[in-house]
């Protein structure tokens, strides 16, 4: 049993650095019951996202429906891509262009919040800032040497890197301290969190919509226990009478 424990002890290192807790990450606070949050990501993903990704196992209108979306509000602000509400948001673009254009193909975010974490998300879309090196003209915190473009900077606008130098020895070192905003965009920092978390909420919800579901049915299953609590009391006193 001891050396059971021992092997726990030793694992929990080489499973943190492998979740890669060491990166310094924003948080973000999900809640999949704020609709209007959850709409309005909708309509940023729709907007700045899908000319790019795809998230090929949600249909327009389970999002609609789940939502709270009216239906012709949801063809007239989001139907881009696509006429038919019943078809998946798929992406016009060819993954062979894509490629071509932007040197990788944009992966689906269908399930991105699951495999990479909604702070990560959250992390990546707030820490683009320039960098002359790099094709795209920008850089991230948190996915070094990324592809993409900074296609927020419109209501972000442009950050710049803020460094601090470290000496080892003979040798000095420059990490990123922070990243200052040089162009203002058309949101202030404050509303572009909030725009990000709502983007990060929808997204969350895309990789598990049951969960809006589960919420839903959950309420029922408890009141029905709560009130069928009071019949297998009554029926419990009525058998034990006998009983006892
Ligand atoms: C111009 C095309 C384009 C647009 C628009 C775009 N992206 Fe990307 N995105 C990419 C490319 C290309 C990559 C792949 C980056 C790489 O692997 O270096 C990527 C990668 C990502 C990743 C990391 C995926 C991973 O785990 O490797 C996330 C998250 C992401 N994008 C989210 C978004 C969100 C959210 C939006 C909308 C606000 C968006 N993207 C808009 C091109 C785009």
């Amino acid at each position: 049993m001891k050396k059971l424990i021992a092997i726990c002890f030793l694992l929990v290192p080489v499973i943190v650095s492998a979740t890669g807790a060491g990166e310094h990450l924003m948080h973000v606070k999900i809640d999949l019951k704020d609709k209007r949050s959850l709409q309005h990501g909708a309509k940023l993903f729709v907007n700045y996202c899908l000319s790019c990704h795809s998230a090929s196992y949600m249909r327009f209108n389970r999002v609609a429906k789940d939502l709270g979306i009216p239906r012709d509000v949801m063809k007239k602000n989001m139907l881009f891509v696509t006429d038919k509400l019943g078809n998946t948001m798929k992406v016009a673009m060819r993954k062979k262009d894509a490629k071509k254009w932007l040197g990788v193909a944009p992966p689906d975010l269908s399930v991105i919040t699951r495999s990479r974490g909604p702070d990560w998300v959250y992390s990546f879309l707030n820490s683009f800032y320039l960098d002359e090196k790099r094709p795209t003209g920008v850089n991230n915190l948190v996915f070094k040497d990324t592809a993409m473009p900074h296609v927020l900077w419109e209501l972000q606008g442009w950050q710049r890197p803020v460094y601090s130098e470290h000496h080892e020895g003979e040798e000095s070192r420059k990490t990123i301290n922070e990243l200052e905003l040089v162009y203002p965009g058309k949101m202030n920092e404050e509303d572009f969190q909030a725009a990000t978390r709502d983007l990060v909420n929808f997204l969350t919800y895309v990789g598990e919509p049951a969960k809006l579901v589960r919420y839903k049915t959950g309420v029922w299953v408890i009141l029905f226990l709560i009130v069928f609590l009071i019949p297998a009391y009554l029926l419990k006193k009525e058998y034990w009478k006998d009983v006892r």
